[in-house]
């Protein structure tokens, strides 16, 4: 029998105003959100809607203006370990090398260094980079070093992943593999992921589930459970009930992206 899931993040009636000197802007109006533990959620939504608004509020780079996130069922308060965060952008630094990227994050705990070396094989082995631990970002390709980027994600054991369109910046084939690579880590660590995208194909290749937000400010237009088995063969794409379920997403996005945002 399964267990039953376990709620964790959780996002209830969030409003998120942003004051600047232009004005106000709405960003999410009453947005609410359940996430269980080691699942995948893809956000998408038309660009400029709410989605890295909703992953910042998880991360607790910002604060809601009304409504409440909840992590574990704890009010989010600021950033904190357990959350790691992956951007379109990498963030290693170019001046270490692989290895050393990895071991910043440990190294910046506090671990001794007996037990650095461990976690940063560890991590190596884990996304398939061993063999260049000796080499500086520079040296690598766009692939490689988003790998990198989520070893170092990863360098805490954080419990969730938020990734703000990381793969946004590749190419069709590294991003793929990389889908993959994302997938792996997953079926391997408890992982709960958080995954905003605008690529619908993406959003359903990994997702347990695939959110559609509406145009600003945003709200959940749409919550749809992902009926596939979770193969890892990108040629699942190509199947027909993949391909008819991309195009209603599709279709949904199209027609919100066509009315106005308030
Ligand atoms: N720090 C901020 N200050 C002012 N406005 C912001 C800020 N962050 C986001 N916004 C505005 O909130 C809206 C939603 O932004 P964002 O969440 O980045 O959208 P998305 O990630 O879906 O493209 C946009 O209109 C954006 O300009
Ligand atoms: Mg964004």
């Amino acid at each position: 029998m399964k267990p039953d899931p376990i709620i964790k993040i959780e996002l209830n009636a969030v409003h998120k105003t942003f004051h600047t000197a232009q004005g106000s802007v709405a960003a999410l109006d009453e947005t609410s959100l359940k996430i269980n533990t080691n699942e995948i959620v893809c956000i998408v939504g038309p660009s400029g809607c709410g989605k890295s608004t909703l992953l910042n509020l998880v991360a607790g780079f910002i604060a809601p203006s009304a409504g409440s996130v909840r992590v574990d069922g704890v009010p989010v308060r600021g950033p904190g370990a357990d959350r790691a965060v992956v951007f379109q952008q990498d963030s290693i630094f170019p001046w270490l090398t692989v290895q050393q990227n990895l071991a910043y994050g440990p190294r910046a705990r506090g671990l001794p260094n007996h037990e650095i070396q461990p976690i940063v094989d560890r991590l190596l082995a884990l996304v398939g980079l061993t063999e260049y631990a000796e080499l500086f970002p520079l040296q690598l390709s766009g692939g490689m070093k988003k790998r990198v980027d989520l070893a170092r994600a990863y360098a805490n054991k954080p419990a969730v992943l938020l990734m703000d369109e990381p793969f946004g910046a590749l190419d069709v084939l590294t991003k793929e593999k990389m889908q993959l690579e994302l997938l792996r880590l997953w079926q391997e660590e408890a992982l709960t992921i958080l995954f905003v995208t605008h690529d619908i194909e993406e959003a359903l290749f990994i997702g347990d589930r695939v959110v559609v937000m509406t145009p600003r400010p945003a709200r959940v237009a749409e919550d749809i459970a992902v009926p596939f088995t979770r193969e890892l063969d990108p040629r699942r794409k190509t199947t027909a009930a993949f391909q008819q379920l991309r195009q209603g997403l599709m279709d949904t996005l199209s027609q919100s992206e066509a009315e106005p945002a308030a």
